[in-house]
């Protein structure tokens, strides 16, 4: 079926141009058909696919880095795919992610994520729900929290480089944060003509213990203080966030912000008053398994041995029996084993996130394996619930 499809970079200006053209018309805005952000995201990063010598459709790879652990392993972020709408249904799509997902594969890249406007075409080459993205809303008269523990310090100029070094310190910690491709920083310190953006330290200048990113935006249900970004390292931080944003109440309406699905922040409000507005789970590509699951942390004080039995339609170096040492935190892999735990490469993605517990997966008929080997992996790969901040 794949045969008469034509996999390959982008180099052509006429190839650009019509990339950018079937890309406006897929994703109904400018911003991915436009010519920027091509740009933005680099010309050799995107991928092409032809049907008879003629461009139908292409997508974006982001190199970037994903927490596991506490370590940062590479991954591959896909966006925008699109197939222009005359040559869609004849398999372009799915030609174009295995082609991807192959050649991702012999660079030696462990993992890749998306969001799927649809799963089921991401499902067919391996990709499974990996994590989650939530938007969280809450009325500002309801925060109160007084106490302001630390001062706020305006940043004049923002760039994001200031960022770096705090925001860096809160994705080793929080399973699923990117570490972020440079266009994903770009947009996010970008306002559009109708923005603008704000943006304070948490705590003092030498010192910060976080920091808050915002615009504010006139709704017809009111006022809202729309959080783009933010850090929060310390107790301190926390509560200076939220006495910050009750400072507001008399104009603001609602706060919005991006963060887990159990949100410790909403902890140090007085009521339930926040409300997740928004959440979609985004999806996860095991690509190589002995690199994925070698190159990431694991909890410390762990020592077992997980027998896995993989299969995987199109990647054929993940088909087989592996054992899976855990000690010191860190993980070996050695081919053969006893197989006990049995399944799809697809369905290791949320296993190896921790968005659904080994039992769970089980019962919803998504792994087999023995007693030992479920509780081997429940104990490999606890964690919390994996989440990002970001969208691409
Ligand atoms: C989604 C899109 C890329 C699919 O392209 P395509 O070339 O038609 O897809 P394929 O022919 O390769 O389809 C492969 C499989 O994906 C699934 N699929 C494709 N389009 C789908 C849709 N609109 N809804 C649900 N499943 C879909 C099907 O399972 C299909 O397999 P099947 O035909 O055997 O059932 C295309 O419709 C598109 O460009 N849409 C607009 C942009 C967009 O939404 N992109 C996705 C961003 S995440």
């Amino acid at each position: 079926m794949t045969a008469q499809f034509e996999y390959s970079t982008l180099a052509h200006p006429q190839d650009i141009k019509q990339l950018g053209t079937i890309f406006e018309q897929c994703f109904i805005s400018a911003l991915v058909g436009e010519k920027a952000y091509i740009n933005l995201i680099g010309i050799e990063n995107f991928r092409i696919i032809r049907e008879s010598e003629q461009l139908v459709g292409g997508l974006a790879t982001l190199n970037m880095g994903q927490w596991w652990g506490g370590v940062r392993v590479p991954m591959t972020g896909i966006a925008a795919v699109g197939i222009a709408p005359e040559y869609r249904g004849s398999g372009a799509a799915i030609a174009l992610m295995q082609q991807t997902l192959k050649e991702l594969y012999v660079k030696g890249i462990p993992l890749s994520a998306l969001y799927p406007a649809v799963q089921t075409l991401y499902r067919k080459v391996g990709y499974e729900q990996g994590g989650s993205w939530c938007n969280w809303e809450v009325p500002t008269k309801s925060i109160q929290v007084r106490e302001q523990p630390l001062p706020l310090q305006p940043i004049v100029g923002i760039n994001h480089q200031v960022f770096h070094q705090l925001y860096q310190q809160q994705a080793r910690r929080t399973p699923g944060y990117l570490d972020r491709h440079p266009a994903i920083w770009e947009r996010l310190i970008q306002p559009d003509e109708k923005e603008t953006f704000y943006a304070y330290f948490i705590g003092t200048k030498e010192q910060p213990e976080g920091y808050i990113l915002f615009s504010q935006h006139s709704t017809d249900d009111g006022a809202i203080l729309r959080i783009k970004d933010w850090v929060i390292l310390t107790a301190a931080a926390a509560q200076t966030f939220w006495s910050f944003l009750a400072s507001h109440r008399s104009q603001i309406e609602h706060v919005r912000w991006r963060s887990s699905l159990n949100d410790s922040l909403t902890l140090l409000l007085p009521e339930q008053s926040a409300k997740l507005k928004h959440t979609m789970r985004w999806m996860l590509r095991i690509v190589d398994v002995v690199k994925a699951m070698e190159m990431r942390g694991y909890p410390s004080g762990i020592e077992t041995e997980l027998h896995l039995d993989i299969q995987d339609n199109l990647l054929d170096g993940n088909n087989g029996k592996f054992i899976l040492s855990v000690a010191n935190g860190r993980g070996e892999v050695t081919k053969g084993g006893k197989g006990e735990l049995q399944l799809d490469v697809r369905e290791l993605a949320p296993l190896y996130t921790s968005l659904f517990a080994p039992y769970h997966l089980q019962i919803t008929g998504k792994l087999h394996g023995t007693e030992t080997a479920i509780s081997a992996a429940t104990q490999i790969f606890a964690g919390s619930s994996p989440w990002m901040a970001d969208f691409f």
